[in-house]
Order: structure tokens, then C-alpha cells, then sequence
């Protein structure tokens, strides 16, 4: 059979998504409760990051440890990846040795790469294109806060990055709407999003419109890793890209604000949105443990009942 990997939010059916966040609420109420529960047991996961992270090392580590399994950080720095050896010979060799592998890394032509020569799932913890376990995290905390998220509308305000990407993929797949604004210049790039179409978002020149009736807003750093030589170019010309409370004002009363953190307070969001009581984004932050473990046990067990 061939081997299931999670490389971009498209990689899974909107059947499997609807598995996968009641997985994650079952997982989730377990752990709350202090009950053991060791599905992968002896299983190990290889984390492999060649950009910096808080979030996405320390919840895959921990999740496996809870899922009975243990975790190997591996950095490009320590590694013979960081001098010269080939991603397809990384793949041959890491994926004899443990069960499935975590990679956050830069172009997303390098995990698919390692995921074509790899014997074992291989996930994708943020690239230059795409950030799934975090929209996976994000859906589940909406669905979590407000119900199913079928037919509502996110407006995303900022940058055309990994994160946007990945948010265009799950409206196409889980039929939510997208309105987008994005500085001249930054707009989105439907093939680098890998669409199937046009009809899940829209694009709006001007912030206030796109969140206007939205019912989720969110937003993400300017400058994503990997692009900080643009900096000082990105910071003239998303200045008027921040979400305030006057965004805030016009969505939805009961919108939400999510980000996927670290956050610049006073660059791409306000203090008092981020902090305010309509922003979940310590929820959101703390879904990405559970997420992932309903993830990572359903790619290395497929469904289960326990
Ligand atoms: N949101 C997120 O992926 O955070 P880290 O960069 O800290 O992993
Ligand atoms: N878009 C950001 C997300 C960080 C979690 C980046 O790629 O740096």
C-alpha cells in the first residue's frame, strides 16, 4: 500500500478531515481527563527543521511522547543535510530507521523530494508555501469555538504566504470562503497555492472590506522566514495591513481573531486585538498538540475506534 503523507492541506479528503478533527476532540478530551493512551508506543518520529520553531517542535515532541512514542530533533546545522548530502539519500537512510518523519524546511520541492524517496509518512511542518498542521489546528479550534465551519467566511489580511496558501486549499476542500488583501505586489498566486479554482476566494484591495460580515479574521507576519532580506520593503508596504479593532468592528460580533504565532504586536495586529476577547489564539496554539496527534496516529494507523 502505498504511504500516506500529509505534504500539503490537499493531501487529505474532506472525509478525512471530518475523521480527523473528531479524533482530535476524543484525543484532546483523553488528555484533559490525565488518561494514558499509547497508540504508537516504540514509534519514532524524526523532526527535521531547517528554519527556527517554538511551537511545531515542542507539540510534535510532546504529542509523540503522549502518544507513547518518542521524537529525534534533527537540525540542518548538526546534520550531514546542512553539508551537502542529498535529500533523496537523507530519505533512504532516515525512514529505515523510524516511523515517520516531520520536516519544516524552505522550498516546498525539497519535501516532496524526501517524501518520494522516504519509506515511511512524512509531514510538512511549514514551508515556503505551505503550513498545514496549522490550518488544521486553526479549523479545529474554529469548529471547536463556533461549529462546523462549512459555508462561513475568514478574511485573511496581510501577506500571500504559506499560511494564506494553505487556507485557500481548505476552502476549496471543506467549502469556506476566503476574502484576501494583500499589499500591490503581494497578491496571491493561485498556482503556487496549487488551486483547483477561483470560486472559494475573493480579493479585496482594501482590508476593512475583506473583513467586513467575515466570521473568522487572521493574520501572519510580514516577513515569513526565509524572506527577512525584505524586511525593510515589507514593512512600508503592508503599514496599512494591520488588523485593528476598527477590522474587528466591521466582521461579524462574533467573529474570531486568529494568528499562528509569534506575533509582531503594533505590526500585523494591534495589542488590543491579539489580546482582546474575540483572539483564540492560545487556544489555537494549544490545538496544534492535539491536531497533530490525531494526525500523526492516522497516518501511521489509519482509522480507529478506541
Ligand atoms: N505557528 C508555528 O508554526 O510556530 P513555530 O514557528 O513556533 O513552530
Ligand atoms: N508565515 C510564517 C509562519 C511562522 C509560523 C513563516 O513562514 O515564517
Amino acid at each position: 500500500m502505498a504511504v500516506k503523507h500529509y505534504l500539503q492541506f490537499r493531501d487529505l479528503a474532506r472525509d478525512e478531515y471530518d475523521y480527523l478533527f473528531h479524533r482530535t476532540a476524543v484525543i484532546k478530551e483523553r488528555f484533559s481527563r490525565y488518561q494514558p493512551y499509547h497508540p504508537l508506543a516504540d514509534r519514532t518520529l524524526a523532526m527535521i527543521f531547517e528554519k527556527s520553531s517554538t511551537r511545531t517542535r515542542l507539540s510534535f515532541e510532546a504529542g509523540m511522547h503522549q502518544l507513547g512514542g518518542s521524537a529525534i530533533y534533527l537540525n540542518t546545522r548538526d546534520t550531514q543535510l546542512g553539508r551537502g548530502e542529498p535529500v533523496e539519500d537523507a530519505a533512504e537512510v532516515i525512514s529505515r530507521m523510524v516511523d515517520i518523519v516531520m520536516i519544516r524546511t524552505f522550498e516546498q520541492e525539497i519535501i516532496e523530494r524526501f517524501a518520494s524517496h522516504s519509506r515511511v509518512p512524512v509531514i510538512n511542518g511549514l514551508t515556503n508555501e505551505y503550513h498545514p498542521c496549522q490550518i488544521l489546528a486553526d479549523i479545529y479550534t474554529y469548529i471547536e469555538t463556533r461549529g462546523s465551519i462549512q459555508g462561513k467566511t475568514v478574511a485573511w489580511i496581510g501577506d500571500s504566504n504559506n499560511m494564506c496558501n494553505t487556507w485557500l486549499q481548505a476552502a476549496e476542500i471543506l467549502d469556506f470562503n476566503v476574502h484576501v488583501s494583500t499589499p500591490p505586489g503581494y497578491e496571491v498566486e493561485p498556482e503556487r497555492a496549487n488551486l483547483y479554482g477561483t470560486d472559494h476566494y475573493e480579493s479585496f484591495a482594501d482590508p476593512m472590506d475583506a473583513c467586513r460580515d467575515a466570521d473568522l479574521v487572521t493574520t501572519d507576519v510580514w516577513t515569513s522566514m526565509g524572506f527577512e532580506a525584505e524586511n525593510a520593503v515589507r514593512q512600508k508596504a503592508f503599514a496599512d495591513w494591520r488588523v485593528d479593532a476598527d477590522m474587528m468592528r466591521v466582521a461579524r460580533s462574533d467573529a474570531l481573531f486568529m494568528h499562528c504565532l509569534p506575533a509582531h504586536r503594533g505590526e500585523e495586529v494591534d495589542a488590543e486585538v491579539i489580546d482582546g476577547p474575540q483572539s483564540v489564539v492560545w487556544e489555537e496554539a494549544a490545538n496544534r498538540l492535539h491536531a497533530q496527534k490525531a494526525l500523526m496516529e492516522y497516518l501511521l494507523l489509519g482509522r480507529v475506534d478506541a
